[in-house]
């Protein structure tokens, strides 16, 4: 199914007049901004669940958001989330559904694709996960030899990692302690070995993820955690029952794998990988957190689908964050977008919107296949406050480039810190604050002058200021918190990929690598075929070959 071919976006005339408004503003200054306005501090802010989004230090004026909603409009966005919401297969280079949205929809919702209405089937898998979650908890589910099971294993790659392994990270102090969570993604048998190290396999659980039960590093992973486990327990095959479950869509898959489909979890093909860590991919978590936790923080998922759903343009978040991005991507050249919570629970955040912003909207075709003549998906990067702030926030400050930035903070630390950690907080808040508005006012040569600063240093000592930068401010990293947040990314990657008119559910990019990989793979084991690769590749393997003494 393909969407009608519309108005390229650089000849629309929203775009154009953006494009003026763009140079009319050229020299605009966020001081005088807020000297002009002394409530912009609060009228630029928005409320969202949990969430305080203040995007009053960006470089817009009440006629940029104007413009930009203009955009939005023209763009067909509201028209082209409806449709996601309705199960309408958006997703035309695939022709699937983009439903992410039902796996947190209430029971009582009807969300049809193809005719069938799916809700019953996301509770039906929630359920099961739950009673699964509880008899682990409980230690009713034992190992082969009657053991308590201590230790999940979760092996998978990109969304069948990442979402859990951040969310696991983020709620640790909604864990159950006496469990051991491992993660393991990479190819790199160091990956599975450091996760095994100290793990008595009686005790071990192994979570297989994958949404296609193929993916080369899961399946490599599995099978030698599959032997590890078998050698420990002294067991055959049988034993794999008690110690393997597998979340996925392709039972057949999970069945040749030797893992009986009662103890597969399923989900869809109408959930991505990056947009599935609130499906069956989230077991692992849910062991964790309980699946009380876990329903909470699928609520907060909703709140936000909720709000992206109904709220009206001028109070809609992931629209706002979403436009904002259009605004620096395609009016300011900005590169990249750094994304810096100040919670040390956030550490996975960052690296988990990589995939999702990244790997959805790093396209340079539109949906009709033809090149795009505007920047799409920026480079996501960044890691949590404060540790960045020493390393590579120079350059935010004092750099040539613009970096639009999202400081995402909480009022009070979670869970059981020991109390004397508790004030370290503040601290860490202050930090959080002040790095924003040096950011945005910076300090003028004169300010520097008058601290008696020698001339020739007042260059150096000079903050330009003026860099944009939006605040979240919520009250604790809760599960619905956390839901929240992600869900606000879901939809502002959703939106850009509207106003880009791209498809932000595929992934074909990563495609032609996994083949390359298959096909280098006998040239580094048994020496043919080296004859076909470029002079490069061929040396280099040749190389390896050399090294590895072969
Ligand atoms: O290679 C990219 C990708 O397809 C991601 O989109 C996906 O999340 C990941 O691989 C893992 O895929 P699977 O869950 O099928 O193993």
């Amino acid at each position: 199914m393909n969407a009608p071919s519309r108005t390229k976006l650089n000849q629309t005339p929203e775009w154009t007049a953006l494009g003026k408004h763009r140079e009319e503003l050229a020299g605009t200054r966020l001081r005088q901004l807020f000297a002009d306005a002394p409530d912009r501090g609060t009228d630029l802010t928005l409320r969202v669940g949990d969430l305080l989004v203040d995007y009053s230090k960006n470089l817009v004026t009440d006629e940029t958001l104007r413009l930009l909603r203009e955009l939005a409009a023209a763009t067909g966005v509201a028209e082209l989330r409806d449709a996601m919401f309705r199960g309408e297969k958006i997703n035309t280079t695939e022709d699937r559904a983009v439903l992410h949205t039902a796996l947190r929809a209430p029971r009582d919702a009807v969300i049809e694709v193809d005719g069938e209405n799916v809700v019953p089937a996301v509770h039906a898998v929630l359920d099961k996960m739950a009673a699964f979650s509880d008899r682990v908890r409980s230690g009713e589910w034992t190992g082969h030899t009657g053991r308590r099971i201590k230790n999940i294993v979760n092996i998978g790659i990109g969304g069948s990692d990442l979402g859990p392994a951040m969310a696991y990270e983020a709620l640790r102090s909604f864990t159950d302690r006496s469990l051991t969570l491992r993660f393991v993604s990479n190819v790199d048998g160091a990956d599975l070995h450091e996760a095994l190290q100290g793990l008595d396999p009686a005790e071990t659980l192994f979570v297989i993820a994958s949404k296609t039960f193929t993916t080369i590093e899961t399946i490599t992973n599995a099978t030698s955690a599959r032997d590890w486990l078998l050698t420990g327990v002294g067991a055959g095959q049988e034993a794999v029952a008690k110690h393997f479950v597998a979340l996925s869509t392709n039972a057949g898959k999970v069945a040749d794998f030797g893992i009986d489909t009662a103890n597969m979890f399923e989900f869809w093909d109408w959930v991505g990988g990056r947009y599935s860590y609130d499906s069956a991919i989230g077991l692992s978590l849910m062991i964790a957190i309980g699946p009380d936790r876990f329903r909470e923080m699928l609520d907060g998922f909703h709140l936000v689908d909720e709000h992206f759903r109904n709220a009206p343009a001028e109070e809609n978040a992931p629209l706002l964050l979403g436009l904002l991005g259009v605004w620096y991507g395609g009016f300011f050249d900005a590169q990249s977008h750094a994304v810096l919570p100040y919670s040390h629970y956030l550490s996975k955040f960052t690296a988990y919107l990589q995939q999702l912003d990244m790997e959805s909207n790093g396209k340079s075709v539109d949906r009709d296949g033809d090149p795009v003549e505007w920047q799409t998906g920026p480079v996501v990067w960044g890691t949590p406050g404060t540790n960045g702030q020493h390393a590579y926030y120079q350059l935010i400050h004092q750099g040539t480039k613009v970096i639009p930035a999202d400081f995402i903070g909480f009022a009070e630390p979670v869970g059981d810190l020991l109390p004397g950690l508790v004030p370290q907080h503040d601290l860490l808040m202050a930090n959080f604050f002040a790095q924003t508005q040096a950011l945005a006012f910076g300090k003028t040569p004169d300010e520097v002058r008058a601290e008696g600063v020698p001339e020739e240093l007042v260059p150096h000592k000079t903050f330009r200021g003026n860099h944009p930068t939006t605040t979240i401010l919520a009250d604790r990293l809760t599960p619905s918190v956390l839901g929240q947040l992600i869900a606000l990314y879901e939809h502002k990657v959703f939106v850009q990929g509207a106003v880009w008119n791209i498809d932000s559910f595929d992934q074909w990019g990563v495609e032609l690598g996994k083949v390359l990989a298959k096909k280098i793979e006998p040239v580094l084991t048994e020496g043919t075929g080296g004859e076909r690769l470029d002079s490069s590749t061929a040396a280099l393997v040749a190389a390896y070959r050399t090294l590895r003494g072969r």
